[in-house]
């Protein structure tokens, strides 16, 4: 017992739990590789932890990595994959505003169970033409609904028929006819649709498309076995998509905040605008800057939240606990903290501000806690380590570079020597800024064309590996990290941290070290 308790003792003397390390370190700011964290008595293994964080009322991931709103990161594909795997993609805003309305869509249209427009046929086309469609669109599937030009049913042409044999019959003579097309009436739904095309499946073998009609024998969607499979399969597995409640894929978006001529914060254009993306499901919007704590900001947060009552806003990026506090009274529930750690940014070198991420978390987390919002660590995060680190503190991390040399990012790939890379440019670039970024580092869009301090750069990313075995790896790392601790949930993970300063040699042992590395892990 005693000895026991003098070995406590002894670990508590050297690794201290975020309340007493962080303000012992006050005046000297520490980032990811300043510190480490020490383990902990476990029976907790890395497969039965689980990543689950809630940003906000309604809004829960399964995994608390959050894709950046960068626009050589996160446009519709990579926010697919990001909710795919759990997690969230933020769409940026440097695109015609009608652009990230359809950006949202294709993801939110992402598969789902019940296929809300599905593509029919006219019953007076012929079998040939079908083809020809499925052909020239490139369909991945080949059952068709025939409707009338009423919308009315008229029965369901089948993939066996679509033969070139049959090319010249026509769609009526070929459809199977409606009397013997299995529907449901859409007010038979009920609130969990999928549970009822999944029992209307088991109780009837054999036929794989439902079509939902309404009481005029319209046609309102289409379910298909395959997608209901998937769907049940995957809410059983440990990590499964983040889905809103009418089960389509997550999906964010970042806004500007434009002002009319007279300098003024442009209401309808704002309000029109987030009203116009979250009528197409968008399930969370940012208000991304350099500097949240200020009064454009602030004003703009309050603007959207008095429109939208209950819409997730994330708002940013601050590092201290007023600018916490000033964005959460505005009315953000999810506040982004960062200044200057990211891989492109040269806010530090420009400004002279900014605070190293460990510390900025810390502090904000203070005023996060007594304001009841939740925090995001922005930027800065190139390993696995890194994540875990700063989940001891915040709810969700983002990452632009970490993810942007993946296949899922916008831009096309360059070949340079041999190696293939992809760009990625920081939001306060020059070349970002004059495609619509410049609001965002408090400048005039006109400006971009002028001469303003860039407080980004433009880079290249060596492509990796596709998102889906990036994030396994990191999602891995992550586990074994709150393996390590005992954690089995996020929230163990913050109450149980206790940290440690490490020295310049410590951060050399960290790595491989005098080794020939024949092969890097990833
Ligand atoms: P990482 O390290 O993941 O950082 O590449 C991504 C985050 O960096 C921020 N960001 C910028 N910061 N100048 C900055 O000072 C920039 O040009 C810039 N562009 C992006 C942003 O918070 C992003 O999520």
């Amino acid at each position: 017992m005693a000895a026991e308790q003098n070995a406590g003792s002894l670990d508590s003397a050297f690794y201290h739990p975020a309340d007493a390390f962080f303000p012992a370190q006050a005046g000297l700011a520490l980032t990811y590789d300043d510190l480490t964290l020490s383990t902990l008595y476990s029976e907790t293994l890395p497969r039965d932890t689980s990543l689950d964080t809630e940003l906000a009322g309604g809004l829960c991931l399964h995994l608390p990595i959050i894709s950046a709103d960068m626009d050589t990161v996160t446009e519709s594909r990579m926010a697919t994959g990001m909710a795919l795997n759990g997690g969230l993609g933020l769409i940026h805003y440097n695109m015609p505003e009608k652009q990230q309305l359809k950006e949202v869509s294709r993801v939110k249209n992402h598969v789902h169970g019940l296929i809300q427009e599905p593509i029919t046929v006219a019953p007076d086309k012929t079998v040939g033409d079908v083809i020809e469609l499925t052909e020239t669109k490139r369909y991945s599937f080949s059952t068709f609904p025939v409707v009338g030009d009423d919308r009315k049913l008229v029965g369901l042409l089948s993939g066996n028929v679509l033969k070139p044999r049959y090319a010249a019959k026509q769609v009526t003579s070929a459809l199977v006819p409606r009397d013997q097309v299995q529907t449901i009436l859409e007010s038979q739904l009920g609130a969990d649709p999928i549970a009822i095309a999944d029992q209307f499946f088991t109780d009837h073998p054999g036929i794989n498309k439902l079509l939902v009609v309404d009481d005029n024998d319209e046609l309102h969607g289409l379910f298909t076995l395959s997608d209901i499979e998937r769907i049940t399969t995957e809410k059983l597995s440990q990590f499964r998509p983040a889905r809103d409640n009418h089960f389509r894929l997550l999906c964010g978006a970042a806004v500007s905040t434009p002002r009319n001529d007279d300098g003024e914060l442009d209401r309808e254009r704002i309000v029109t605008h987030i009203g116009a993306l979250i009528e197409r499901g968008a399930d969370v919007i940012a208000v991304s800057t350099a500097h949240g704590h200020s009064k454009g900001v602030g004003d703009a947060v309050a603007l959207i939240r008095a429109a939208y009552p209950d819409l997730p806003l994330i708002a940013g990026n601050v590092t201290t606990a007023a600018g916490v506090d000033y964005l959460a009274d505005k009315g953000a529930n999810i506040i982004k903290i960062g200044q200057g750690p990211g891989s492109i940014c040269t806010t530090r070198l420009v400004a002279g501000v900014g605070i190293p991420q460990m510390t900025a978390l810390y502090v904000a987390s203070q005023a996060a806690k007594a304001k009841g919002v939740s925090l995001l660590a922005d930027g800065g995060i190139t390993k696995s380590g890194d994540i875990v680190k700063a989940l001891t503190l915040a709810d969700g991390v983002i990452c632009g570079g970490l993810l942007a040399g993946c296949p899922e990012t916008p831009g096309q790939v360059m070949e340079i020597s041999g190696k293939l890379y992809k760009q990625y440019r920081g939001m306060g670039s020059l070349a970002a800024m004059k495609s619509g970024s410049a609001a965002r580092y408090g400048h005039a869009p006109k400006e971009a064309n002028l001469k303003v301090a860039a407080e980004g750069i433009e880079a290249l990313k060596e492509v990796s590996e596709n998102l889906d075995q990036l994030l396994g790896q990191l999602t891995g790392g992550v586990q074994a990290g709150m393996g390590y601790l005992g954690a089995a949930t996020l929230a163990d993970l913050r109450a149980k941290a206790c940290y440690t300063r490490i020295s310049p040699a410590g951060q050399k042992e960290a790595a491989p070290h005098d080794v020939v590395e024949m092969k890097a892990s990833s």
